[in-house]
This record gives structure tokens, sequence and C-alpha cells, in this order.
């Protein structure tokens, strides 16, 4: 009996030396109390504990050597988000549809479309038809209202019930208002409690005395001999943390960071240019034959105003004879009549190609590495990959001996850079490149187009006085951005979805 006794206390103070000064406090806290079954903040408070991470971490430390159990449990609760939140203080849409419905001596929806804003009468019909509400001849009736009544209260109900875990919750209305975007948000977290183990309840506590922990190593710590019998604070990179909600940047201003820093790296200096431009720099000067069918009314937003910009007549004579005839550069032309009217309508820019030719017309003899990363308009129907608004990516080297290789290159360094290992390019077609390249990044195993390249056409070149070779470059930054965010559709980066925006990863 004496030996076995004495056994027991040999193994507990080798178990004793082996425990760190946070699970040391932690075993004495619960052995106040052998049997307790300990939540986080009973334990927080007995250790007298801010951190929780220290507390879980100890309690980990503690379950590996089978003095404590450890049980999780892992909750879902449903929270309001932002959309939920004003329907709660502002009223649900559809319940002020219906008391508009109800109240109204001409329910029709021309008189809806008056009461409400815009996006709110959009999606308010919409709403009102899937509660059973039907429209006749442009007038709202309803056979069955105390239904609609009934769905509206449960739909109020739920929401000002909120925030509550998933399992008390109705599942229909729940996935009703998951599909509503910005209604509801679900935060996740482990619910965890811990009980000594019947080793454990039968710990010496006198064994568990603290030594001095060290947090920070100072120069003072070191010049000193204080850190040979020291215990030094552990970190747990593994252990689960609370994430900060700060502000931080949207991810496509992230991206655009990203993108600078690899060009600034690689060498290139910025452009930054208005996008209000002529049709001359935009396209004229890039040897875009004036009824070309990019250049109609349905592909370009034209300006009323300024409706036209004037440009010297000069530069208008050089791109005149270089369109009509070919001028000296051996070509041809398109032939036919050369509008300077055409020249001087105002439009948004439909490429960034329009400021790196004009910085070339500024600087025609000097060598150059440029980028643009800006704004672009275009009149695309809005769809998954569509945007009328979007940004391009442009680049252009000028150099000596500028070759395709060069370009090749240089845009498969940037990919890489961008962690885009696989780049090929195919040949296409552009009016103001020979040769044009279409540029393919490979993604989940299928090549995606994003953008255009090649060297300038000396109808492009000529006239502007430029003697070396231009390599260029244009690239959608969505695109990009889709791949870099994995999204399938586009519209996703600008709909302000906080919840979205708040789970992105730093780029
Ligand atoms: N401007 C082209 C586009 O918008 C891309 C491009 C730029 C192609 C430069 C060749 C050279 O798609």
């Amino acid at each position: 009996m004496h030996r076995f006794d004495s056994r027991i206390t040999t193994r507990m103070s080798m178990v004793a030396e082996k425990l760190v000064n946070t699970e040391r406090r932690m075993l004495k806290a619960m052995l106040t109390n052998p049997t307790k079954v300990w939540s986080l903040s009973e334990i927080l408070n007995a250790c007298d504990w801010q951190d929780q991470a220290i507390a879980v971490g100890a309690g980990l430390g503690l379950t590996d050597k089978g003095l404590v159990e450890l049980s999780e449990t892992l909750t879902r609760e449903v929270k309001l988000g932002v959309q939920g939140q004003s329907a709660v203080s502002e009223g649900l849409l559809e319940a002020r549809l219906w008391d508009w419905f109800n109240l109204s001596s001409e329910p029709s929806v021309a008189n809806l479309q008056q009461s409400f804003e815009r996006h709110e009468a959009g999606p308010g019909i919409g709403l009102l038809k899937k509660l059973g509400v039907t429209m006749d001849g442009g007038r709202f009736t309803c056979a069955n209202e105390s239904k609609v009544n009934e769905i509206i209260k449960s739909r109020q109900d739920f929401l000002a019930k909120l925030p509550k875990t998933v399992g008390d919750l109705d599942d229909d209305m729940l996935a009703h208002f998951h599909n509503r975007r910005n209604f509801i948000e679900f935060v996740d977290s482990t619910t965890r409690t811990w009980q000594l183990t019947t080793e454990g309840a039968q710990f010496d506590s006198s064994l568990l005395t603290e030594s001095t922990m060290i947090n920070e190593i100072t120069p003072e710590l070191l010049q000193s001999e204080a850190w040979k019998d020291a215990e030094f604070r552990r970190f747990d990179v593994t252990l689960e943390s609370a994430t900060p909600r700060t502000g931080r940047s949207h991810p496509m201003q992230s991206l655009i960071e990203r993108i600078r820093h690899i060009f600034l790296e690689m060498g290139f200096s910025e452009i930054v240019d208005d996008y209000v431009q002529t049709a001359g720099w935009n396209m004229d000067a890039l040897f875009i034959p004036q009824d070309h069918p990019a250049r109609e009314m349905q592909d370009t937003f034209y300006l009323e105003n300024p409706n036209s910009i004037s440009l010297p007549d000069d530069i208008m004579e050089k791109w005149s004879k270089i369109h009509r005839t070919g001028g000296q550069t051996g070509s041809t032309g398109w032939g036919g009549e050369f509008s300077k009217e055409i020249s001087q309508k105002g439009l948004l820019r439909t490429h960034t190609t329009v400021n790196t030719i004009q910085y070339l017309a500024e600087n025609p003899n000097q060598p150059c590495r440029m980028f643009a990363v800006d704004r672009v308009f275009r009149k695309e129907a809005i769809d998954r990959t569509h945007l009328p608004e979007f940004h391009q990516i442009e680049g252009i080297i000028m150099e000596e001996g500028a070759n395709l290789q060069m370009l090749v290159t240089t845009l498969k360094t940037f990919y890489q850079k961008m962690g885009y290992p696989e780049v090929r390019v195919r040949p296409a077609y552009f009016p103001y490149t020979e040769p044009s390249l279409e540029i393919e990044v490979k993604w989940r195993g299928k090549w995606l187009e994003l953008g255009g390249a090649g060297i300038f056409r000396p109808e492009v070149t000529e006239p502007l006085g430029i003697k070396h070779p231009v390599l260029a470059w244009g690239m959608g930054l969505e695109r990009l951005a889709m791949l870099v965010l994995g999204l399938d559709d586009i519209r996703q980066l600008y709909i302000s979805d906080l919840e979205w925006l708040r789970n992105q990863p730093l780029i």
C-alpha cells in the first residue's frame, strides 16, 4: 500500500513537471470542485484570465495528458443581416406592400410604382405574386387574404426571434430568408466544457506551483539571469481565435494594389488618365477604321456633353492620311473618306489603350515600360460575365529590339507573380497590332481568355514618329478577380454584399 502510494506520487510529480503554468493554474482551479463540469466563462473566472485562447490552450494540454476531458458542441446561430435589420426596424417589404394593398383605393401597378421607390417596387411585385396576389388588368387582387396575413405574420415573427440557434428555427422559414440576400447571417461557434478525469481529480494540488512566466523577451531579460529558470509562454498558432472585424479594402482595390506592385517591381511606371476621351485617340490613332462595328452607338458610350472635343488639326491630318492611303508605311490604308468630325466625338474610353497611345505620342523617342489599371466602358448587357463598366490592365514596352518573345515572357511573368503559372497565347486579331495574341490562363483545368496583346502596327506608330517596336497588351481585371476570388458571377464584385466582403481572403 505504501509502495503503491509513492509510485502514484512520483508519477504525479513527473506529470506536474511537464505542465506549463496555464495548465497548472487551470488544473488547480478545477481541483477546487473535482466533479464539476466547467464552462469557458467559469474557467476564465476561476483562473482570472481574459483571453479565451489561453483557457482553450490550457484545456487542450490537460486533455492531452489525460487529466481533463473536453466536450465540444458545435452550434450555428442565425442572426439578422443588414437587410434583416432594416426589415425589423422599417418593416418587411411585403408587410408594407400588403398594408398599401389593403389601404389603397386603387391597388394598381402604376400606383404601387408611385408609392414605393424603384428598388422596392420591382422586387415588390414579385413578392406579392408569390404570396398569392394576382394581377388582373394592371390591378392587384387577392383571393385568400387571411393566408397572406398569416404568411407575413410568420415571416415577421421569425425575424423578430433572431438571434437563435439553427435547431430552434423553422427549416422552411430559414431556407426562405437564406435565399433573400443579406437577410440573415450564420455564425458558427463551438461551445466547450471541461471536467476532470479520474486521474485529474486525484491530482495533488500542492504540486501545482506556478513558475515565472515570460510572455515577451526583452534585452533586460536576456542580460539578467532570470530567463534561466523562467518558463516561456508558448504560442499555439493552431488555436481558434476571434476574427477582428475591422475596416478593410474592397477585394478589387486590394487586387489593383497587388497588380500595381507587380508592375512596379518589373520596372514599369504607371499612367493615370481621364476616361473622357475622343474617338480620335480611342480609335483613329489605333487604326480602327471609322466604319468599324465596335464604334457604333450600340457598343460605345458617346457623350452628349462634351459632344465634341477639339483635336489639333495636324494629328487628325496624319490619321486621315494613314486611314485613307496607308501613308509611308507600305500599307494601303482602309481607303474611303476620313471624318475629322468623327475623330472629335467625345466618348467614355472603351479600352485603356487610349492612354498608352497618347503617352507614346507625347514621348515618341523615349524607350519606356508603362502600365495602367483603370476603368473602361462598353455598352454590354449585364450578365454573369459582362459589365458595362469594368477595368483593364494595360501595358506597353517600347525599346529597341523589343520582340514577340519579350511580350510573351512579360505576360507570363506577370501571371506567374499573380499565382497563375500556366499561361498560353493564341493568334488573334486587333486592327492596331501585328502579330496579335490572345492570352489565356489555366484555371481549374480550363483555359480562360484574359486579354489581348500584340506589337503595334506601323500604321499606329509611324504617324506619331515612334521608331522602336512597341509591345502592348490589355487584359480584363474583373476576369482575373473572378479567378482570384473563385467567383462564377462577375456581379458579385460590385453588389456590396457585406457578409461576402467580410469573408474574402486578404489578397
Ligand atoms: N485594347 C484591347 C481590348 O480592349 C486589348 C489590346 C491592347 C490588344 C493592346 C492589343 C494591344 O481588348
